[in-house]
């Protein structure tokens, strides 16, 4: 199927995907390449708008990214952003220079209402910008469309070619009508009419999964998570039975999270599909046995999720496919698409495993972010608890447990988990924050019930806000609630006697405890 795209020329900005984002809101689909992209491929992409991202560099530097100036002629309307309007200057032989005052953060932009850039933007509007270098000069053939106090040329254009460049971050939210700025330019300039839409998404993955399969055999390992779960209902979708599910319940879930995946996905569920539930919390908790360090912890669950899995496939045979839950920014990040570092390499149970017989591997979610997995998934029909949980990592309970982890402890951190989750809920408080949930300390001290001492372990409570997860800060949750919850635990959840609240943040605490 033919779909309109405009293509994020990344030069390593840190927010490319956030553009990417932005302009998929607008119905209109978006990819990001390196600005290494060779020009030939760029243009077999067929794009119907290009945008050039920022980047930490300075143009005129040696050895600076850069692009060709048959970027700007191939017919393609082309959209500048802080460094991609400084690069587009200076290729285009305007004058980029170190500029006297450095402006960062939200500033009053002055736009001129013509350009079709600024179309039903008001005259003078708050824009992000960070910048040490300012367009000095616009290249030849450009006007002027916007100005601040201390940067003469917050925007220049060249309508006729169909050439934008912007100073500030449209993207960024704080750009207040940054959205329709991209919205004019995806639609009024670039003329994309918003053919992105998560139902013909699904309808159309559903039809080419189908075509791929034929009758093969697929595999999938199912986690219960947002991706895996939408990965494989979108399978289950088109070729039913011919998918088999596997679902490894480790031990190291939340309270009845593997009943719950049983549930939706299990024989009595609404999907058809192969589902095998395998039970394997003993040989977890035994290989676990004396592990104390948080990174021998991960490696052994990892490890031994793998070999689970793989015992499972063995008894399947051989699959013509294995299903992964890969999602866009993971392709991203791995360099696949742009240029940014690798910020993070979390590792997941559910890596790829070795031995598992299979010919090819299926990513039906590769080209969509998070919130757009979620959209598949409603339109999925799947169950709206599901499709918005929360995060939860991999190794899951095993790294809310500090230190060695029992049957006895997870028992514990997952009914004080339980009761912080209802307690959180009940308050309406699990809308307002972005993660929440009990974790174990490997702590006991002295407490009294009854008139008996006790010598029990703390738990600690924790709530963050967080955009991106990679920093967060500890929700201010009231002092009820989290009294509430208190009392809760330490009355219903034997061997613990103490709660503790998590007031750190993400630096210098992780968001979860190992
Ligand atoms: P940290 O603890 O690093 O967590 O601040 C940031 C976010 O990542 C989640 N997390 C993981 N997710 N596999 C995952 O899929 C993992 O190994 C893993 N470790 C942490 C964590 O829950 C939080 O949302």
């Amino acid at each position: 199927m033919i779909r309109e795209m405009v293509a994020v020329i990344d030069f390593g900005g840190q927010y490319n995907q956030l553009i990417a984002r932005r302009v998929r809101e607008c119905n209109v689909y978006c990819e990001i390449h390196s600005y290494k992209t060779d020009i030939e491929e760029i243009r077999k992409l067929n794009p119907k708008g290009i945008i050039l991202t920022g980047g930490p560099n300075s143009c005129y530097e040696e050895g600076a990214p850069t692009c060709g100036a048959e970027l700007f002629s191939l017919g393609v309307p082309v959209l500048g952003i802080c460094y991609g309007a400084q690069l587009m200057t200076h290729v285009l032989g305007g004058k980029v220079d170190k500029a006297d005052f450095r402006e960062y953060g939200r500033i009053e932009v002055s736009v001129d209402t013509a350009s079709p850039l600024f179309s039903g933007v008001n005259e003078k509007t708050i824009c992000w910008m960070s910048h040490n270098d300012y367009i000095a000069e616009p290249a030849p053939g450009f006007s002027i469309s916007a100005h601040t106090e201390h940067c003469p040329v917050a925007a220049a254009e060249n309508r006729e070619a169909g050439l934008y460049a912007v100073q500030f971050h449209p993207e960024v939210l704080h750009t207040q009508e940054g959205r329709t700025m991209l919205r004019n330019f995806a639609y009024g300039v670039c003329g994309c009419s918003g053919d992105w839409k998560m139902d013909s998404f699904v309808e159309e993955s559903i039809r080419t999964i189908r075509e791929k399969v034929g009758d093969g055999k697929v595999l999938c390992a199912l986690s219960g998570g947002v991706d895996s779960s939408v990965a494989a209902v979108l399978l289950s979708k088109a070729v039913g039975k011919n998918l088999t599910c596997v679902f490894v319940d480790h031990g190291l879930l939340r309270k009845n999270e593997g009943d719950e995946v049983e549930a939706v996905f299990g024989p009595s569920g609404d999907y058809d599909l192969h589902f095998i539930r395998v039970n394997a919390q003993e040989r977890f908790y035994s290989r676990l046995r004396g592990a104390t360090e948080p990174e021998e912890k991960r490696k052994i669950i990892g490890e031994e999720f793998i070999r689970v899995f793989e015992e499972e496939a063995k008894k399947i045979g051989a699959v013509d496919f294995l299903v992964q839950g890969t999602i866009y920014p993971d392709v991203v990040e791995s360099g696949v698409g742009g240029e940014s570092t690798v910020i993070k390499s979390h590792h997941n149970v559910g890596g790829l495993p070795d031995y598992v017989d299979f010919k090819e591997i299926i990513e039906p979610l590769r080209m969509l972010f998070k919130d757009e997995v979620r959209e598949a998934g409603l339109e999925l029909g799947l169950p709206p608890h599901l499709v918005f949980r929360q995060p939860f990592p991999g190794p899951g309970l095993g790294v809310r447990i500090v230190g060695e982890v029992t049957a006895e402890k997870v028992r514990m951190v997952q009914d004080a988990d339980a009761i912080w989750r209802e307690e959180l809920a009940a308050a309406g408080w699990d809308k307002k924050v972005n993660q929440y949930f009990a974790a174990l300390t490997n702590m006991r001290s002295v407490g009294v019930m009854g008139d008996e001492r006790t010598y029990d372990y703390a738990v600690a409570l924790r709530a963050v806000t967080t955009t991106d997860f990679m920093t967060a800060e500890s929700a201010e949750i009231p002092w009820e609630v989290i009294g509430r919850a208190t009392n809760r635990i330490v009355n219903e959840v034997e061997h613990v006697n103490r709660v503790l609240y998590d007031c750190t943040g993400k630096p210098p605490a992780t968001i979860e405890f190992e």
